[in-house]
C-alpha cells in the first residue's frame, strides 16, 4: 500500500512490520522520511504506518486551502479505516503533534496510546500567529532555502551531524510551497488542545530535546503533568528532531509505551 485514495485525495504511505498500528505523523515542513529509523527498529512490536501527509512528501499537491489540523486527523482516520485498525498507537512530532492531539479530539476511542513529540498542546500566541505570516511572505520572496537556513540553526542541537543536517534541508526543500503556504495558516489557526490531554486516559509518553528551542522542556513538562497517565523523557543530545537526532533514545520511549498497552491486537 504504499499509495492510499482517502477522502478527495491520495496519500503516500511507508510502513513496516506487522500486528497492532502504530500511526506516526511527521512535522513540518517534513515527510515521512523523518521516521525511517522508527519503522526500522518498531516492525517487530506493531505494524508501523508513516503517511505522508495531504500535500507532503510524495502525496498528491494540494491547491489554495488552508491546510488545517482537522483535515489531517480526518485523513489518518481513513487510513486506518483502509487498513481495518480500529485503533491506533498516535505519534507525533511537532505539527505531528498538534494533528496527533486533533485525532484524539476527534476520535478518541482510536487512540491505543498517544506519543507527543517536540511539540505543544497549546495554541499559536499573537507574535507566533504574525511569525507565521511572516514565513509565508519570506517563503514567497526568498525561497524554500530560507526556511532552511532559519530551520538548520534553529531546529537542531549544535551536536548534531552531518547527516541528520542534510537530511532535515532535503525535506524541507522538497516541500511545495503551496504546502508550506497551507500548513502555515492551518497552524496559525489550531485551537488550544491543553484539554484534549487531561481527557487522554489512554498511556502517553511525552518526549523532548533537551536544546529544543521551538517547543522546550518546559512545554514538555506542562503536557505530561496535564496527561492522567503520562511519562516525560528529556533527551540530551537533540534539539527539536528527536526522531532524527535520538533515534534509539525516542525508540526505546516507543516501545516500552506500546509494552504498556498489553493485550494490543490489529
Ligand atoms: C514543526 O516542526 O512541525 C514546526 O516547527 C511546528 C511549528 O512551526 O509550530
Amino acid at each position: 500500500m504504499p499509495y492510499a485514495e482517502v477522502n478527495d485525495t491520495r496519500l503516500h504511505i511507508r510502513q513496516n512490520g506487522s500486528g497492532a498500528v502504530a500511526l506516526f505523523i511527521h512535522g513540518f515542513p517534513l515527510d515521512s522520511t523523518m521516521w525511517i529509523e522508527q519503522l526500522a527498529d518498531l516492525g517487530d512490536v506493531r505494524r508501523c504506518i508513516a503517511p505522508d501527509l495531504r500535500g507532503f512528501g510524495r502525496s498528491a499537491p494540494v491547491t489554495g486551502a488552508p491546510l488545517t489540523m482537522e483535515r489531517h486527523a480526518e485523513d489518518l482516520a481513513a487510513v486506518l479505516d483502509l487498513v481495518s485498525a480500529e485503533q491506533a498507537d498516535v505519534i507525533g512530532l511537532s505539527m505531528g503533534g498538534y494533528v496527533a492531539l486533533a485525532f484524539a479530539d476527534s476520535y478518541p476511542d482510536r487512540v491505543r496510546s498517544l506519543a507527543l513529540i517536540d511539540t505543544r498542546a497549546g495554541a499559536d500566541a499573537p507574535e507566533a500567529k504574525a511569525g507565521r505570516d511572516a514565513m509565508a511572505v519570506r517563503l514567497l520572496d526568498e525561497g524554500r532555502a530560507s526556511i532552511a537556513d532559519a530551520m538548520d540553526t534553529g531546529l537542531l542541537s549544535p551536536d548534531s551531524g552531518i547527516a541528520v543536517r542534510a537530511r532535515l534541508r532535503s525535506m524541507i526543500e522538497s516541500c511545495p510551497y503551496e504546502t508550506i503556504v497551507g500548513a502555515l495558516a492551518g497552524m496559525r489557526d489550531r485551537p488550544d488542545r491543553t484539554a484534549v490531554l487531561r481527557a487522554v486516559s489512554v498511556p502517553a509518553a511525552v518526549i523532548v530535546g533537551e536544546q529544543d528551542a521551538v517547543t522546550p522542556p518546559a512545554e514538555a513538562e506542562l503536557m505530561a503533568a496535564a496527561f492522567q497517565d503520562a511519562t516525560l523523557t528529556v533527551v540530551p543530545g537533540a534539539g527539536h528532531m528527536t526522531p532524527i537526532e535520538q533515534p534509539v533514545a525516542v525508540n526505546e520511549v516507543l516501545r516500552t509505551l506500546f509494552a504498556r498497552t498489553a493485550g494490543a491486537t490489529a
